[in-house]
């Protein structure tokens, strides 16, 4: 059973009185997650590999954190990289897979995502003397339809990049039924889940990802984020790396010491995801895929009220019409920059973003590039319907 109530009070932070409708950008963090990195400083670390207590503290604390990444997704320990972000992720992968890609290979990007799971694919493409293909997002519907797929890949396409949901308008793209063409035509996939992993369950499986990237700090962790692959895919692979570094294992795509008592806290926040339908039982898996099944239902019903609420104010337009799609309002105000529609709602205890959200392409597709984008309202599942009311009583004052 999904209580906001009991949800709300792990947060220190939402005691402040400000509506926190900037999820998309970064969510806050609960009192565990705070406990498990000052936890693990307090008790001691040390670098990996070492002798003493102290570094095998921080050897476990990585095994933990991996094995909670695959928890969340459903892949596999061995498969997760870590790093301090996905765009720093996306573009070491970039650079990896593109090594083997040369003139009259093609990669597919999208219109719909944002421009982390583009600009990597699309730059080293271009060092490579390959092409980049485009998938169009249907302005209508902001739907990426799947069919285009079917003229965009050929056995020339090495790589196909989609996200699992778009940060700006919230679509949920049919990426199994795009993985599915791409492996048709022997392409690999890479999803940008970073939108999506806090609002569905998520398998890897099923999606088709060959590559599924996502950041802890989007479902209430720290500043983190990974990879997951499938292990012997990973083995196929030769970054650059240090000649001591790991020679296998997803080791050897982590640069350098990784930020260890933050792993600790990722670790945390999928437990904390795990335990937000507290009816949940048996592994930690199944307790995540029930509970995230739960937020699902809660936020699509508080989104369904921020919508009715901005969709029946005349001097709003809302751009995202999609069928499936994350909890994530995105839309302007007649006569109000988004800038100064999100400094009205920020003097009203409302934080919300402004801009195109790196949703460039996105952005620009809609016609909204140059006129300072759009403003974002995104719920996530410590929001609540007096912070849902309190943005459309504001938006309302600006009629
Ligand atoms: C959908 C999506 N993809 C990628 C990113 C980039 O993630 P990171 O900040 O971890 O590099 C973001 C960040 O806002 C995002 O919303």
């Amino acid at each position: 059973m999904f209580d906001v109530n009991r949800v709300r009070a792990a947060y220190p932070a939402l005691s402040d009185g400000y509506a926190y409708l900037d999820g998309a950008a970064g969510t806050q963090v609960p009192a565990a997650v705070i406990e498990a990195i000052a936890g693990a400083y307090r008790s001691g670390i040390g670098n990996v590999g070492g002798t003493f207590p102290a570094s095998g503290r921080s050897g476990s604390i990585v095994a933990e954190c991996r094995q909670a990444l695959a928890d969340l997704t459903g892949g596999s320990p061995d498969g997760v990289i870590l790093g301090p972000n996905m765009t720093t992720l996306t573009y070491r992968l970039a650079d990896t897979l593109s090594r083997r890609w040369g003139p009259g290979d093609e990669v597919v990007v999208s219109r719909l995502d944002h421009d982390a799971n583009i600009r990597p694919w699309v730059q080293a493409a271009g060092r490579r003397g390959a092409t980049a293909r485009w998938a169009e997002v249907d302005i209508s519907t902001t739907e990426l339809p799947p069919a285009q797929y079917g003229e965009l890949l050929s056995e020339r396409t090495r790589l196909v990049a989609v996200t699992a949901a778009s940060n700006a308008v919230g679509t949920r793209p049919d990426v199994a039924a795009i993985a599915a063409a791409a492996h048709a035509v022997g392409a690999l996939v890479y999803v940008d889940g970073v939108h999506a992993t806090p609002h569905v369950p998520v398998d890897v499986g099923a999606l088709g990802a060959d590559f599924y990237a996502t950041s802890a700090y989007k479902w209430s962790g720290p500043h983190i984020g990974a990879v997951v692959a499938e292990p012997a895919l990973l083995e196929t692979l030769h970054p650059d790396k240090l000649a001591p570094a790991p020679e296998g294992g997803p080791g050897r795509f982590e640069r350098g010491t990784a930020a260890f008592a933050d792993l600790a806290g990722v670790a945390a926040a999928v437990e904390h995801l795990a335990s937000l339908d507290p009816s949940a039982t048996g592994s930690r898996r199944q307790r995540v895929l029930a509970s995230m099944a739960a937020v699902e239902e809660y936020e699509t019903r508080l989104f369904a009220r921020l919508l009715d609420g901005l969709g029946a104010m005349e001097h709003v337009t809302l751009y995202g019409r999609a069928a499936r799609r994350a909890p994530t309002a995105f839309f302007t105000v007649a006569g109000h920059s988004p800038r100064q529609v999100a400094e009205h709602l920020a003097a009203r205890q409302v934080n919300v973003w402004n801009g195109d959200n790196y949703a460039w392409e996105l952005a620009g597709a809609l016609g909204l590039r140059d006129s300072g984008g759009a403003v974002r309202a995104g719920l996530v599942h410590y929001n609540d319907q007096a912070e849902v009311e309190r943005l459309l009583a504001a938006v309302a004052e600006l009629a």
